[in-house]
């Protein structure tokens, strides 16, 4: 009945206003082929959308209906009756986050160029806002709630005059026709939705009613207020919209609109209507929708596990390179060929470990090539260039009683170097083996301590520099599979050797092979290791430890023992059980002897390794040991120095013992 009321008032509403004046109407379903007025944003796309703003952020954009309208009746200069219909959406890249609004204007001007985007939706300024000479009336759908402009929420519904303060407003939705309930809307779901606005000239009322795309106009109005709007209009006024977007890529847009003048705004066919753009592709079907995150979910696991794995794998053959190590290029060895000749350095390859690190055998894939790894760790020495270039400068050195050393390879904290490997090991196996296993003959002994002094020679003498060992003993002696003798480790005490602080001098060797001023000043020279070859003579021929060995008479140190012999005239007593007295007597006392005169305390004593070969070869005899001072004890000498040889020897002494020697 109400209904029924109602369309009858409208009807005689705008059958009294047709009587007077022309009726004005048009119709637009899609914009495509129109002439809107359109300004800054404004496009109309391809399809037939008008986007009063296009995505472009804080922009605003206008579009008109090219001509103007007549608003009064000529009799009486009255607003008369109008109708509007229009069908808009708010889309943005961000689902429901659309933002500021689109308003339906009718205005005296098509020349928004003073108005500002933002919260002023394209329609004023904050000077021109609520003026009266505007001459504007608006419908605005605004996503944003302004307390500037007494906005009630944020998704509403207002009516504009001269401003954006909005006389009346609601939330947008609509109130339902069978239960009279109110259904809300947003405006920002990204839904195409309806809009009807109705003006009667007669009772000046204004109603503003909106739907979904689908529905029939809803009977109840979602505004509805009286306002003279001859107060407002003119009489020539253009219709149109203006939106505005702020920091949100919102577009606004316009499907259909009708409009018509003291009569019904003609129905828009929603069929014939053009299509907003998606905001992001839908799922095709519920399978979808379940397979494509488990999907998406499973591809990132295997990527990151694949990433993991490289990572790991990265890591695993890192190393540490360093611009000075480019001179050093074809010395140096990729960890990776290392770790997959050794296995991964796996247990079985080790060969032994000693002062610096362990020993690992292996094969270079590449070459078939048999090698000895040695890895030493450094904490970030500070010394460790130096080092490098030195260890990697004497790997130059070839001579066949020395190890070769074939490159190098840096990692964090280690560094790895490779050796030939030498098939029979090292030489204290077979001086100090147990009884019954396999020794050394006379006639290879002599032959190793002669290419053991060769290789000395070498390094003193021979060589573009003085190279000093530091750390000869029978474990460095390694034994080729045609059981020559090579010098190895030649270099590698230096690591430890940077103790230019006087306060903790330390002093690398081995126990029993360090020279006395060695111990007294910590500089090491050729004499040193002239000391140290002396010691190493003594352990070849009598197959004893240099210190703890065991004797009835109970000495400590070998050369002690031996020149103890040397001064009862028993010299050959010394010489190892295991040979049996198969030796030649004649080479086994002068190596001895030579022992003795280069383990002598006295450093200007000491033969250098020049004459240390010509005495081994016979070429030049060697000294009688009753001209030179033999009535020296080492035991007593160190005691007379201050060391205490108990806490000395008490360590283990086969192994290289970091000694710290007072001053
Ligand atoms: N090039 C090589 N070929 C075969 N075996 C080797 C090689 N280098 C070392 N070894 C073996 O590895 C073991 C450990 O060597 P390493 O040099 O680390 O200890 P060391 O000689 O006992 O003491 P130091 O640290 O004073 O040299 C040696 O005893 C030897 O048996
Ligand atoms: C506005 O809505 C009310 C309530 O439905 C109705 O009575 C009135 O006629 C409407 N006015 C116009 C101009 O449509
Ligand atoms: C658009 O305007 C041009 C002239 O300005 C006119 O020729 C044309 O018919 C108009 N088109 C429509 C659809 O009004
Ligand atoms: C939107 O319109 C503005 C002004 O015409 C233009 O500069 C911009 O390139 C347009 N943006 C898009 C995405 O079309
Ligand atoms: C629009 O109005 C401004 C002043 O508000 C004026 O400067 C400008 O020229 C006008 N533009 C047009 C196209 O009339
Ligand atoms: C707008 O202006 C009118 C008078 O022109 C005034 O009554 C009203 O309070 C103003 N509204 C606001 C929000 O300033
Ligand atoms: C009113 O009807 C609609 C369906 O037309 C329904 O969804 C809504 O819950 C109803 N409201 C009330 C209060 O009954
Ligand atoms: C809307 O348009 C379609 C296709 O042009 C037509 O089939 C349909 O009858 C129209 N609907 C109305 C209500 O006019
Ligand atoms: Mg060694």
């Amino acid at each position: 009945m109400k209904f029924f009321h109602s369309c009858l008032v409208l009807f005689l509403c705008l059958q009294l206003a047709s009587i007077t004046t022309s009726e004005v109407q048009f119709l637009y379903l899609g914009f495509t082929g129109t002439n809107l007025s359109l300004d800054d944003t404004a496009t109309v796309t391809s399809n037939g959308l008008l986007q009063v703003t296009n995505g472009t952020i804080n922009r605003k954009g206008h579009a008109f209906h090219p001509t103007p309208l007549h608003f009064r009746t000529p009799s009486n200069g009255m607003v008369q009756s109008f109708s509007v219909t229009f069908v808009f959406g708010i889309r943005s890249s961000y689902l429901s986050m659309s933002r500021q609004g689109l308003a339906f204007v009718v205005a005296p001007s098509k020349n928004f160029s003073d108005a500002l985007p933002n919260q002023y939706l394209g329609l004023t300024n904050m000077v021109k806002n609520n003026k009266t000479t505007n001459h504007f009336l608006a419908i605005e759908l605004d996503t944003v709630e302004n307390m500037e402009f007494n906005d009630i929420d944020s998704n509403h519904v207002g009516i504009d005059i001269n401003g954006l303060n909005s006389i009346q407003s609601h939330s947008v939705g609509y109130y339902d026709d069978m239960n009279g309930s109110f259904h809300k809307m947003s405006l920002n779901s990204g839904e195409a939705m309806q809009v009807w606005l109705e003006y009667c000239g007669e009772s000046k009322q204004i109603n503003v009613t909106m739907g979904s795309l689908e529905m029939e106009k809803p009977v109840r109005p979602l505004i509805s207020t009286t306002y003279d709007l001859s107060t407002v209009i003119q009489e020539s006024a253009y219709v149109g919209f203006s939106a505005s977007t702020d920091e949100i890529d919102t577009r606004h847009c316009v499907l259909g609109w009708s409009f018509s003048m003291n009569r019904p705004a003609q129905k828009i066919n929603i069929s014939k209507l053009p299509k907003l753009p998606r905001n992001s592709p839908k799922p095709q079907s519920k399978l979808l929708d379940i397979i494509l995150p488990i999907a998406t979910a499973s591809f990132i696991i295997v990527l990151g596990a694949a990433i993991i794995l490289l990572i790991k794998r990265k890591w695993r053959y890192a190393e540490l390179k360093e611009y000075w190590e480019v001179e050093f290029g074809p010395h140096r060895l990729s960890y990776k060929d290392l770790y997959h000749a050794t296995e991964g350095f796996h247990d079985k390859y080790l060969l032994g470990a000693g002062g610096f690190g362990k020993v690992y055998k292996g094969v270079l894939q590449s070459s078939r090539q048999e090698i000895a790894v040695k890895r030493v760790s450094h904490e970030s020495r500070q010394g460790i260039k130096e080092f490098i270039c030195e260890v990697v400068s004497i790997g130059h050195i070839r001579h066949r009683n020395l190890v070769q050393l074939l490159g190098y390879c840096r990692r964090k904290g280690e560094l790895l170097l490779v050796y030939d490997y030498m098939s029979n090991g090292s030489l204290d196996k077979y001086l100090y083996c147990v009884e019954g296993r396999r020794t050394l003959n006379w006639e290879q002994r002599f032959h190793i301590i002669k290419g053991i002094a060769s290789g000395l020679l070498y390094l003193h003498e021979k060589w573009e520099k003085v190279v000093i060992h530091r750390d000869i003993k029978a474990s460095n002696v390694l034994i080729d599979s045609e059981m020559n003798g090579h010098l190895g480790d030649f270099g590698l005490a230096r690591l430890y050797d940077h103790g230019t602080d006087l306060q903790t001098t330390h002093v690398v060797g081995t126990m029993g092979y360090i020279a006395p001023e060695l111990l007294l000043t910590g500089k090491a020279s050729p004499l040193t290791d002239v000391f140290a070859f002396g010691t190493f003579l003594l352990e070849v021929v009598c197959g004893q430890r240099p210190v703890n060995h065991k004797t009835e008479d109970g000495q400590a140190i070998l050369a002690d023992w031996v020149l103890e012999h040397w001064r009862k005239d028993l010299l050959t007593k010394t010489v190892d059980m295991r040979l049996r007295g198969n030796y030649n007597v004649d080479e086994a006392s002068l190596v001895l002897k030579l022992g003795l005169l280069c383990s002598h305390p006295f450093t200007n004593v000491r033969p250098n390794m020049q004459q240390v070969m010509l005495y081994l070869d016979y070429e030049l005899p060697l000294p009688e040991l009753t001209h030179v001072d033999m009535s020296f004890s080492m035991l007593s000498l160190m005691q007379d120095e201050g060391f205490d040889p108990y806490t000395l020897l008490s360590s283990s002494c086969a192994t290289t013992s970091e000694v710290s020697g007072g001053r």
